[in-house]
């Protein structure tokens, strides 16, 4: 059990992280914090490397890998054929969007909810063959998973030749209805990309019921690994042509060997995802998840009470990640100001951009307390110089 237990819930609490207790850290969802003794594991893992690099690369990293695989394989209920890693997200989806393979009058479907970078790689990929991007508008706040599964399925024509869906959204925090939108890709023959950056341990995911052709997710944000830790999974039909961006030694070799060795970097990150498994399961991934969502929900609360808004999102279409409005329209830099202008009253806070409006998009992890939330509410209302919000007209 790791030090720092708390005993009011059970659940671990802030002791187990590095975070500055002296910061209202409500930013896990941009790139995940990692427990202390996670982080240990990654320590130590770091100095057997360094006791002989090759021995360790060469000869233990296989055997280390095969366990990881396992481990993982068996937390997304996927088969252990289909799974390799990558360092991140972006390069799951952009290794998947480079290979499609596409041609002038074919089309590709996205949301507006879609990430930036692969946004950017939608756009390249889809511009090269003199392709189609499609982007359905789901707007805010969504009505039903119905309504969200409807807005993106409407989209598809015969010419979709892929469909990149985000299980949980980055600029909304949008959980979206993916097992009815998977489902009808499949029922359709359209191949479809899921972006689970968010999705590993914000919300069970079982890969073997899902069944999309492709999805990738991040272990170094909701499971909290160390950075640089993420999954691809790719069906079957596939695993004979899909190969890393970068050309590597096991390139002829099959799916999994042409993942496992794509140039030297440092495997830790990924070797200590089994002790952040660990970690969460000691709690229990039920409870973490409940905690997180309602702390999420509550603290939204909070925050929108104080501002006069709404926090957007039904039950259902939202867990860790929440949206609230902000009462008035800001630019690109005055989001950005208020962003550090927060960041000096010690409060980590994102403001992301949806529907042609500005949102405060709060996380909640276990290190988080009600308290965090309110410490936001009170910077904004009373940031130095006038209301923290307003300085548009200030
Ligand atoms: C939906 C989504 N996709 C992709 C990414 C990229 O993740 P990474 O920076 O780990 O590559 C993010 C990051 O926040 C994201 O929210």
């Amino acid at each position: 059990m790791p030090s720092g237990m708390a005993a009011e819930n059970g659940l671990p609490d802030a002791s187990c992280w590095a975070i500055d207790p002296a910061v209202a850290y409500l930013n896990h969802g941009s790139f995940g914090a990692t427990p202390v003794p996670v982080l240990a594991q990654q320590q130590r893992l770091r100095a057997a490397m360094e006791r002989n690099p090759v021995s360790f690369l060469v000869r233990t990293l296989p055997e280390l890998l095969a366990a990881v695989r396992a481990d993982v394989a068996a937390f997304l209920g996927a088969d252990q054929d289909g799974l390799v890693f990558v360092d991140n997200a972006t390069t799951g989806t952009q290794t998947v969007i480079a290979a499609a393979t596409l041609g002038p009058g074919d089309e590709v479907l996205a949301t507006d909810h879609c990430y930036p970078a692969v946004l950017a790689q939608l756009v390249r990929s889809t511009q090269a063959a003199g392709a189609r991007l499609e982007i359905a508008p789901v707007p805010l706040p969504a009505a039903s998973r119905t309504a969200v599964a409807e807005a993106v399925l409407s989209r598809l024509t015969e010419h979709t030749k892929l469909a990149v869906i985000d299980h949980v959204a980055s600029c909304s925090g949008l959980v979206f209805p993916i097992a009815e939108i998977v489902a009808e890709c499949r029922r359709q023959g359209v191949p479809v990309l899921v972006d689970g950056a968010h999705a590993p341990g914000m919300l069970p995911v079982d890969l073997g019921r899902l069944g999309p052709d492709f999805w990738t997710g991040n272990m170094h944000k909701w499971v909290c690994a160390p950075k640089a830790s993420a999954a691809l999974w790719v069906a079957p039909a596939w695993r004979e042509t899909l190969r890393p961006l970068v050309a590597s030694h096991g390139m002829a070799d099959g799916f999994r060997p042409a993942f496992d060795w794509t140039g030297t970097r440092d495997p830790t990150a990924l070797l200590a995802v089994p002790a952040a498994l660990d970690f969460f399961r000691r709690a229990g991934w039920a409870a973490v998840r409940e905690h997180n969502n309602e702390l999420a929900r509550q603290g939204a609360e909070v925050v929108a009470d104080r501002l006069g808004t709404s926090p957007p999102s039904a039950d259902g279409l939202a867990a860790a990640m929440r949206l609230v409005p902000l009462p008035v329209a800001l630019s690109e830099d005055d989001a950005r100001a208020l962003e550090r202008r927060l960041l000096d009253l010690g409060v980590v806070v994102p403001v992301t951009y949806h529907g042609g409006w500005r949102w405060l998009r709060l996380s909640a992890q276990l290190y988080n307390s009600l308290s965090d939330y309110e410490r936001l509410a009170d910077s904004l209302a009373a940031g130095a110089g006038g209301a923290a919000w307003s300085l548009s007209t200030a």
